[in-house]
């Protein structure tokens, strides 16, 4: 979930070669609504959220814009691969599946919370999320939505001593 140009999708596809891999992303950079919420929620100064949001580094590294034939074309395995595109949660369509292993890189916290209501409940026993930006300097809401998601599901979670991650696990019954 958060898929840019794929270019962590693409080793995820590589060691689950066997697997489906469901490829999450508006493909259009994030959603405006996304962006005005973090903004109103991080409570930081304006400036430093200008910065994150609308440097022009910031936005030629992270905006997506990549089609789909493209996007394929980098997978070792394309013929696992199903493409999700639009907005989630509403990308979902009514997707039922079991996930062994979920990746969400989407950078602001109302997805983060989607994703995790999403995926935890659909998580394998044993299986992981690997949750990006848990650590971000601005966006302190993410921080706040995984703990307490976590806290409220009974979920092991376990913090990632670098920048950003977390990765929440799902402990079955006499593991
Ligand atoms: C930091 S980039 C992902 C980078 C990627 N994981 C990689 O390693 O190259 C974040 C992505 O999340 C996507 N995104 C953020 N919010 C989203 C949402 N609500 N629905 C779909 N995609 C979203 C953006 O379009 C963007 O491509």
């Amino acid at each position: 979930m958060g898929v840019n140009y794929g270019d962590t999708a693409k080793y995820i596809n590589f060691f689950f070669y066997n697997r489906t891999l469901y490829l999450f992303d508006t493909f259009e950079g994030y959603p405006q609504g996304d962006i005005e919420f973090e903004r109103s929620a991080s409570g930081a100064p304006d400036e430093t959220v200008k910065f994150e949001f609308e440097e022009d580094i910031w936005r030629h590294r992270y905006d997506s814009g990549i089609t789909e034939p493209d996007l394929l074309r980098k997978m070792y395995y394309p013929g696992k691969c199903v493409v999700k595109k639009g907005v989630f949660p509403e990308s979902l369509l009514g997707l039922e599946d079991c996930f062994a292993f979920v990746h969400i890189d989407c950078n602001f916290s109302k997805p983060i919370q989607d994703a995790l209501k999403y995926f935890y409940p659909r998580l394998a026993p044993g299986g992981y999320i690997c949750v990006h930006d848990y650590y971000h300097p601005i966006f302190s809401r993410i921080q706040a939505v995984v703990r307490e998601y976590a806290e409220r599901n009974g979920a092991a979670l376990v913090p990632v001593p670098s920048y950003e991650g977390v990765v929440i696990t799902k402990i079955s019954a006499g593991r």
